[in-house]
Parts: C-alpha cells; sequence; structure tokens
C-alpha cells in the first residue's frame, strides 16, 4: 500500500521577473546569491522532490532565508509554485478549484504558526473552536470538540480565560488545540517553539510527541534547531539556498551526511538524541552462567579487573548481577550463585536512544545491561560509554 500523504514533484519558486533568466544561470550552477545579484530574482525554492509518508513527523530544517516556509505554503497552496507540482493522496493540488481548494484547507490540513495567529477578542475556547464554527457545527459540537483538545494540550479549566492573559507556551497550547480540533489529515507547524523559552520548549517538544502517539497525527514541522529537528523528525529533510540537500532518519542523517554542510549541522547537535544504545554497546567481558562455580566466578572477575558480572542462564537469559563482594562472602558461607544474586538491575533495549537512559546510566551502581525481547544478554552500556559518545 503507498502511505505518502504529500508528494512533492520538481517544485521550484521563483521571486521576480526575470525569471527565464535566472533558471538558465541556475542550471548552469551559478549560486542563488550570485543570480539576485545578477537579475534580482531570488530562488526561493529548486526542485524540491519528497515524499511524506501517513502518520510521521516528517521535519524541515534549514538556516533563514532556506526556503522552508516557501516550502509549507506550497503545501496549503499560499503559494503557487513557479515550476513543478504538489500532490495530497495522489491529486495534485495546483488543480483543485476554488470549491476542492477551499474544502482542502478547512477539512484536510490545519496550520499552527510561530506567533500563534490568535484572535486577541475571542478566549480559549472561542479559539479553538474557530475552525469548526466555520465548518458549521452546532455550538454544543463544536464546544464538545474543542473542549477535548484543550484538555489535551494540559488547558482544561482555561476554556474561559482571555488570550491576552496566556503566556507564549500556553498560546501555542492553544495554537496546536486550535489545529487539532479540526481533525485534520496533515498538521503543517512553521517553527512554532522558536518564540518560547527554551524549558517551555522542551514541554511543548514532549507534549507534541505524547499527542502524536495518541492521534497518528502527520505532521510536518519546520525549526532551524538541530536538536529539535532529531528530537520530534521521524524523517528530517535539511534544505540550502531553497534546495533539499538530504532526507533520511536522525540516525542515517548522522551515520551517513550527504554533503559538508550537513555534516556541519549535525555536529552542533546533541548526539544522545541520535544515538542509540546498540551503537555504543560492549560485549560484557565477564559473562556467569548460573551453574557455575562461586570460585570460578570470582576467578573471571578478578581476571577481567570488574567489580560485578552478569549472570546469565544456559540460552543466555540474564538472570541478574554478581558483585564480587557478595561472591566472596557467599563462597566463604557455602552460598551459591543463585543466593546472592541481584536481580532487581536495569535493563534496556539496543533501539533505545540515548537521551532516554542518560538518568539511569548516571544513577546506577552497574552498568546496564541492554537486552532482546527474550531477556537475552546482547551488552552492556556504561555511564562512561554514554558520556563519551555526547562529547565525540
Ligand atoms: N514574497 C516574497 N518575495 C520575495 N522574496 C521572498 C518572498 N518570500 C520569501 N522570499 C525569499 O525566499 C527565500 C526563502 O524564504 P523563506 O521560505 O521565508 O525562508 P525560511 O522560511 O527558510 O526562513 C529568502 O531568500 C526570502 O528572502
Ligand atoms: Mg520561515
Amino acid at each position: 500500500m503507498d502511505n505518502t500523504i504529500i508528494s512533492v514533484k520538481n517544485l521550484s519558486k521563483l521571486y521576480g521577473s526575470e525569471q527565464q533568466k535566472a533558471i538558465r544561470l541556475k542550471k548552469k550552477g551559478i549560486d542563488k546569491d550570485e543570480i539576485y545579484k545578477r537579475t534580482g530574482v531570488t530562488i526561493a525554492l529548486w526542485d524540491v522532490s519528497l515524499e511524506i509518508k501517513q502518520g510521521e513527523i516528517f521535519v524541515i530544517i534549514g538556516l533563514s532565508g532556506s526556503g522552508k516556509s516557501t516550502l509549507v505554503r506550497c503545501f496549503n497552496r499560499l503559494n503557487k509554485p513557479t515550476q513543478g507540482s504538489v500532490y495530497f493522496q495522489g491529486e495534485k493540488i495546483d488543480d483543485f478549484d476554488k470549491k476542492r481548494l477551499r474544502e482542502y484547507r478547512r477539512d484536510k490540513i490545519a496550520m499552527v504558526f510561530q506567533h500563534f495567529g490568535l484572535m486577541s477578542h475571542r478566549s480559549v475556547l472561542g479559539n479553538t473552536e474557530y475552525g469548526l464554527e466555520v465548518k458549521g457545527l452546532s455550538k454544543e459540537k463544536r464546544g464538545k470538540a474543542a473542549k477535548e483538545m484543550l484538555a489535551m494540550v494540559g488547558l482544561e479549566g482555561h476554556e474561559n480565560e482571555p488570550i491576552h492573559n496566556l503566556s507564549g507556551g500556553m498560546k501555542q497550547r492553544v495554537g496546536l488545540a486550535r489545529a487539532l480540533a479540526s481533525n485534520p489529515d496533515l498538521l503543517l507547524m512553521d517553527e512554532p517553539f522558536s518564540a518560547l523559552d527554551p524549558l517551555v520548549r522542551k514541554d511543548m517538544q514532549f507534549e507534541l510527541l505524547t499527542i502524536q502517539k495518541k492521534l497518528k497525527k502527520t505532521i510536518i514541522f519546520i525549526t532551524h534547531d538541530i536538536n529539535e529537528a532529531f528530537l520530534l523528525g521521524d524523517r528530517v529533510a535539511i534544505m540550502k539556498d531553497g534546495e533539499v540537500i538530504q532526507t533520511a532518519t536522525p540516525q542515517e542523517m548522522s551515520e551517513n551526511p550527504y554533503t559538508d554542510y550537513v555534516k556541519q549541522f549535525i555536529d552542533s547537535a546533541d548526539k544522545t538524541h541520535v544515538l542509540d544504545v546498540g551503537s555504543v554497546m560492549i560485549t560484557p567481558n565477564s559473562i556467569v552462567r548460573l551453574g557455575d562455580t562461586l570460585n570460578f566466578a570470582i576467578r573471571t572477575m578478578k581476571n577481567n579487573g570488574v567489580s560485578s558480572a552478569y549472570v546469565v542462564d544456559k540460552k543466555m537469559k540474564l538472570q541478574g548481577v554478581l558483585t564480587i563482594d557478595n561472591a566472596v562472602k557467599a563462597n566463604k558461607s557455602g552460598q551459591t550463585i543463585s543466593d546472592v544474586l541481584i536481580k532487581e538491575i536495569n535493563t534496556t533495549s539496543a533501539d533505545t536512544l540515548l537521551a532516554d537512559i542518560i538518568e539511569i546510566a548516571s544513577t546506577t551502581p552497574f552498568p546496564i545491561a541492554v537486552v532482546d525481547e527474550n531477556f537475552t544478554l546482547k551488552g552492556i552500556v556504561s555511564k562512561a560509554h554514554v558520556l563519551s559518545s555526547m562529547s565525540s
């Protein structure tokens, strides 16, 4: 099944009058700034092709002026492309007549803006239900739907407050609730969190991920912040001078950046949002089996210079941790490994992001055991592994 919701084919957008001349220069390989100097034409988008999948968070990242807003404005047809087309569920949106375009904008897509775009004379509820009002829903129905969305974004109890009472973070929650209330297939978010201070911003990013897990909307999210892009994006497209240079998952992009420009962008990111446990874990060098003698276990730990070892059964299924102190004590009193095994231990899976285990890694007395779905021991990851991967 084809699950593409938006596809963009060879899209270009130029501003200015001498466009044919500008296109000729661009095809010769002249860059955007030089073309502007010679012709007065801005190449805002150049030959962009993308496929956006149903249910993903697709992030478009680039510096200011790289063409991000121009691109999203082509998705709701606020911008008319110079060349190329945008398709929504296989239909070319340039072919929509006025009525179809109105329905598309009203029912299929919703937009969240950096500066909220709220109506100051309306209450929180009044803003949230606005789209539904336009759709012609009864007061009761739209009120119910709007209240549900406000609860989802954490604004329960604020329904009747005037907009000007709200903080920036709360305003953007209203913006999000309003966009979601009309139950669109596609959410366009143009730098929605850029105006918020860092802590509020983190909160909102978390909120968006939580909401996305619940509602499974397709979200096209624009940002100029690589950390935000890698945190939120299932896939990320990086733009420069109107062109998309690379589209990939955060992990693919950081492992294999197409160009130095992409690499530089990524180098400024916090790696813990990209690397998973599997990419830094190591094989434990002292594994002890449940049936081994304590003498053997002690020798193994001493030989490897470690003070604890993971204990597995015959099938490599993790049983717990044995510390050298416990082993020595137990050995003196004639006990077995099972008697002194620590079973309450932290485990994680290979596909967990490092960012998600930092807290555990920094407090746990032992390296964290990496196990698969059958609890088979796959490796270990220590605080040192996590920290060194963050700084590299
Ligand atoms: N209406 C317009 N007229 C002329 N140039 C424009 C217009 N809108 C955008 N541009 C130019 O197009 C380029 C891309 O802009 P934009 O899409 O807003 O970038 P971003 O959102 O990545 O900051 C910039 O060089 C900008 O100056
Ligand atoms: Mg912009």
